[in-house]
């Protein structure tokens, strides 16, 4: 038996059965150094999905590694009724890098608990009980924001309360005249919550008016906005956060993933007067504690130090064009779209249906040739390329020489 199969068998034996994996053969990565993984057998893989965006300062990097290493070896928990000061030094540093006047922070364990307690402050703040979402959305696993989720492999609940949600088509031309139908009728809406850009509904990317104009509407008829920028934060789109693309300030923002760069933190943020409303008491045990907020810390200096926005973008351009030329070329690629490191390329066939198994073959290909890539999308034909921000153009050269090879094998064989 190998270690693979070891493994899988161990996790069919010990976990739930709801946690799908990629790969026939999935590699059992044991080590990551920066932008690449190594298997049990010591093949070396050039990541392009950084674990669903979270890597972005590379795997083990080390100037993060020392700075909580540090903190582990000083203080690791205590709990927030108590003071310490990585807690506050992250407070005050996200106040300084998130946009606009967007300023008190909450910090809990992933993106889901940030989505649900942006949820609790919108209604405790407004006073009302219902959201407005984005059809393709992701929001999360909790109760909440599972009912805020609309791709429906991620609706597992059976109860959800669906009549506190509306979805709205993300199409740029409906989304505008289908909220506003809402608002005309339902006065019981305390926000509007959306991914800048989509991830796992296929890298859906608005043109750069879209939330300018969703915003305007939402102020006339007094609804919140929350950006969820979990899967889209710090750096991945070429700016610290995406929705500074898109030229305006949400009212609540909430992120996680590449804050903490592997370790668990995450965070829900507003204004000073929104913050003000929240007074009932709450608390997350583990949230906000001292090696989390090391770990962000580190990463918001890594990502100043090494000015990894400018490096998303640069190289996500780069990128860019070489897949473009890759679409010049193989007519299943239907269309390239996302913005910096964030890229998603939908595969379709000659009569526009989705073609889930040709991505799965081609991300068994390149994983033969020792390279990670992604997948999603509402019908999972979307590749995603998600990569460390500390990729090389080596690397970038590497991965669409083999992705051309992918297609090319499998257009001779279709
Ligand atoms: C945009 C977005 N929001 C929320 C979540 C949920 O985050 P978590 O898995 O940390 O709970 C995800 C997870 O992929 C996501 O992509």
């Amino acid at each position: 038996m190998n270690t693979m199969d070891d493994v899988l068998q161990m996790r069919r034996e010990y976990l739930m059965p709801c946690l799908g994996y990629f790969y026939k053969e999935p590699p059992v990565f044991a080590k990551g150094e920066m932008q690449y993984l190594y298997d049990e057998q010591g093949k070396k893989y050039l990541d392009f999905f950084a674990g669903v965006s979270v890597m972005n300062c590379g795997h083990s990097n080390p100037e993060i590694l020392d700075k909580v290493i540090g903190q582990l070896q000083t203080l690791q928990h205590v709990t927030n009724i108590y003071l310490t000061r990585p807690v506050v030094e992250l407070a005050r540093r996200l106040s300084e890098v998130l946009p606009g006047d967007l300023h008190n922070s909450f910090f809990c364990m992933s993106g889901s608990e940030a989505n649900e307690g942006a949820m609790l402050l919108a209604r405790i703040y407004t006073g009302k009980r219902k959201f407005i979402v984005l059809e393709n959305s992701l929001h999360g696993r909790t109760h909440l924001t599972m009912a805020a989720t609309n791709i429906p492999m991620w609706r597992a609940d059976p109860f959800l309360t669906e009549e506190d949600f509306y979805f709205v088509s993300h199409e740029p031309d409906q989304t505008l005249s289908e909220i506003e139908a809402i608002l005309k009728k339902d006065d019981n809406i305390a926000a509007f919550i959306c991914e800048p850009i989509q991830g796992n509904g296929g890298i859906i990317t608005p043109p750069d008016w879209y939330f300018r104009e969703i915003r305007q509407l939402l102020q006339r008829y007094g609804i919140l906005m929350i950006c969820d920028e979990v899967q889209t934060g710090f750096a991945r789109t070429g700016s610290m956060f995406a929705i500074e693309q898109y030229g305006m300030v949400p009212d609540i923002m909430t992120m996680s993933k590449a804050l903490g760069n592997g370790i668990p933190v995450a965070a829900f943020s507003t204004t000073k007067e929104i913050a003000a409303s929240f007074t009932s008491p709450s608390a997350s045990t583990l949230g906000g504690n001292p090696v989390a907020c090391a770990s962000a810390l580190a990463v918001l200096d890594y990502i100043r130090d090494h000015d990894l926005c400018k490096r998303a973008k640069v190289l996500g351009e780069l990128l860019f064009d070489k897949l473009t030329e890759l679409k010049k070329k193989y007519p299943i690629i239907k269309e390239l779209r996302g913005k910096g490191l964030m890229l998603g390329m939908e595969l379709c066939g000659t009569h526009q249906e989705p073609l889930p198994e040709v991505t799965d073959r081609i991300l068994e290909q390149l994983k033969e040739d020792g390279i990670i890539l992604g997948k999603n999308g509402l019908h999972r034909n979307v590749l995603a390329f998600q990569p460390p921000l500390v990729i090389s153009e080596n690397d970038i050269d590497y991965l669409v020489e083999r992705l051309d090879a992918a297609l090319q094998s499998i257009k001779i064989s279709a």
